[in-house]
């Protein structure tokens, strides 16, 4: 925890990339000010202290923990619970975080320019090939999913989906899975565990930290998927239409 009085703009944006975009909405410079304590940024721009901390805090929350009974939850609940927690957090950070490592290869060319752009690349692949599958998912597999649960419920019958069977798009899910297990590895090695130099700034460290906390949250993600939602809706496949 933060002792709030005590702390610069530099110790509160390093903690993760959520912090810088708040402390940028009132305008101080993270990069120019981060020795600055926060209280004194806010002084000087006649910014509501209070205000301003409580938003940080929140800001600076790490991601609780979400467990649930993911074998024993209604499909339907678990295609809504996969939206709103992971395909949601996504679609929010991915352009935000691609948006940071672009200037980022900009300011920090001279010092990590080799590692930044080697991150950058694997990033803005995974970054379009997760848009892709978020989408896939979203407006082909889920809604598929969600019928058969609806028709598990109420016995009304069902035909089979124009792909055939449920098992088509989850063998293209499951690739695209891997590849981006692939690319997480990939960016854990370049980044080397997500340990920033010591010299490093408090935007590298806040990017440092998000995609640590991107890399958490899409393991579980995929986890959640490949060990419930796809089996499960491939066996439920099954006992609706043989
Ligand atoms: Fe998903
Ligand atoms: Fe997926």
């Amino acid at each position: 925890m933060i002792q709030t009085a005590a702390a610069t703009v530099g110790d509160w944006t390093a903690r993760n990339f959520r912090c810088v975009v708040v402390v940028e909405k009132y305008g101080i410079d993270f990069h120019q000010e981060a020795d600055v304590l926060i209280d004194e940024a806010c002084r000087q721009r006649g910014l509501n202290l209070e205000a301003v901390l409580s938003e940080l805090q929140a800001a600076a929350a790490p991601r609780q923990a979400v467990s649930g009974d993911w074998a024993n939850i209604s499909l339907r609940e678990l295609t809504k619970h996969i939206n709103a927690r992971h395909h949601e957090y996504l679609k929010l950070e991915l352009p935000r975080l691609r948006q940071r490592l672009d200037r980022m290869a900009t300011r920090h060319g001279e010092r990590d320019g080799a590692l930044l752009s080697r991150l950058h690349a694997v990033y803005c692949g995974l970054q379009e090939e997760l848009e892709l599958h978020l989408h896939k998912e979203e407006m082909i597999l889920f809604p598929v999913i969600n019928r058969y649960d609806s028709a598990a419920e109420t016995g009304y019958p069902i035909g089979a989906p124009p792909f055939g069977t449920v098992r088509n798009p989850i063998q293209m899910m499951l690739r695209e899975h891997d590849g981006a297990t692939d690319a997480l590895k990939q960016m854990r090695a370049i980044t080397r565990d997500y340990v920033p130099a010591d010299y490093a700034c408090a935007n590298f460290r806040a990017v440092f930290a998000s995609l640590e906390e991107l890399e958490a949250d899409l393991l579980e993600h995929i986890r959640v998927e490949n060990e419930f939602l796809f089996p499960r809706a491939a066996e439920l496949e099954k006992a609706l239409l043989g």
